[in-house]
């Protein structure tokens, strides 16, 4: 498969992206809430369980993998890569390093991880990967973003991107709008109008194939300490609205990040932008949280019980797999939950 059909595959219609690359830091994060400690072979056994779920054949197109996760054996025989290409999704990775301090605006941060990372693409590319993520953060308040913010992060992100397609994977291009914050939704729109701009600016410049990439971008919502709520039909609105105005028709498919909306809201707004989707964009999910969040409290409960793990699990990449294409409901919610 070339870039451009990697990219569709990963958006496929029905289909989403499962985000299952937390840092080692960041699962910790996620495995204090349910009293598991956080042991390789703890993270294993979680990721394990769902990446041979049922529901990974008719709901995922592609999964992203931690540096630690790609190189891992499962103790169901396969390794990670290849459990999961068995069950029809690609395997992908990420790639940045973290965000660091941004020197000169030091309540920001600069994503790092360009040197020697054409090196480590082609480690990447021959355990089994096939695309790969890089994640930018932009937080919002009366003086951030920062012009200097929005543009190194964009400067690094098209650098990312090339190095990535000189090795003919694809790569993911994640400028994330933190919805923390007082901000309404119309700062989060006008925010991510200059951050999108800005990327798809420096990806023009470094000669980026938009056909074989996918953009992970936030949705348009307020933040979430703003007093005025926004409804579904709102979010969907703007974020439709902004895409369409700030995103070259060439990219073949956008998949959200969840980023701090509960499992519900996630589903029930790309729903909702699905419902008024009228571009060519592939519109889905990248979940990391959003779809994992009830396997995760399964997994608190009884580390082996699979089988509840994997039911809370199926039941959010269905759920999410009809968002995709604007057929879920509240009713399919409860019926399939039951
Ligand atoms: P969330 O869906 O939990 O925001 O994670 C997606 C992700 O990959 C962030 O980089």
């Amino acid at each position: 498969m070339n870039i451009e059909e990697i990219a569709k595959k990963m958006c496929a219609k029905g289909k989403g992206i499962l985000a299952a690359d937390e840092s080692t830091g960041t699962i910790a994060k996620r495995f204090k809430s349910i009293n598991v400690e956080n042991l390789e072979k703890n993270r294993l056994n979680f990721r394990q369980t769902l990446f041979n779920s049922s529901g990974m054949k008719d709901y995922i197109g592609g999964v992203i993998l931690f540096d630690e996760t790609i190189k891992q054996k499962s103790t169901l025989g396969p390794t990670i890569p290849e459990l999961i290409s068995k069950h029809g999704a690609i395997p992908g990775i990420k790639v940045d390093k973290g965000a660091k301090p941004l020197a000169g605006s030091k309540e920001e941060t600069i994503t790092e991880g360009l040197d020697g990372l054409r090196e480590r693409l082609k480690e990447y590319y021959d355990l089994g990967a096939r695309f790969t993520k890089w994640r930018a953060v932009y937080k919002i308040s009366d003086k951030y973003p920062s012009v200097q913010s929005i543009k190194s992060n964009a400067h690094a992100l098209a650098r990312y991107a090339a190095l990535v397609q000189e090795i003919q994977m694809v790569p993911i291009i994640e400028p994330e709008v933190l919805m923390d914050g007082t901000h309404d939704i119309q700062k989060c729109y006008q925010v991510t109008t200059n951050v999108l701009n800005e990327c798809y600016n420096e990806l023009e410049i470094h000669k980026i194939n938009l056909k074989g990439t996918v953009l992970k971008p936030n949705m348009i919502i307020p933040g979430s300490e703003c007093k005025n709520k926004s409804s579904p039909e709102e979010i969907a609105n703007k974020t439709l609205d902004c895409l369409k105005k700030n995103v070259p028709n060439k990219v073949p498919g956008i998949a959200f990040l969840s980023g701090g909306q509960s499992e519900i809201e996630a589903s029930k707004n790309l729903n909702e932008i699905n419902k008024i989707n009228d571009t060519s964009f592939l519109i889905t999910f990248s979940y990391g949280r959003g779809l994992q969040a009830s396997a995760l409290k399964e997994f608190g409960k009884d580390q082996q019980n699979t089988d509840n793990i994997q039911k809370a699990f199926n039941h959010r990449a269905k759920m999410n797999g009809l968002s995709s294409k604007g057929k879920w409901s509240e009713n399919l919610e409860k019926e399939s939950a039951a």
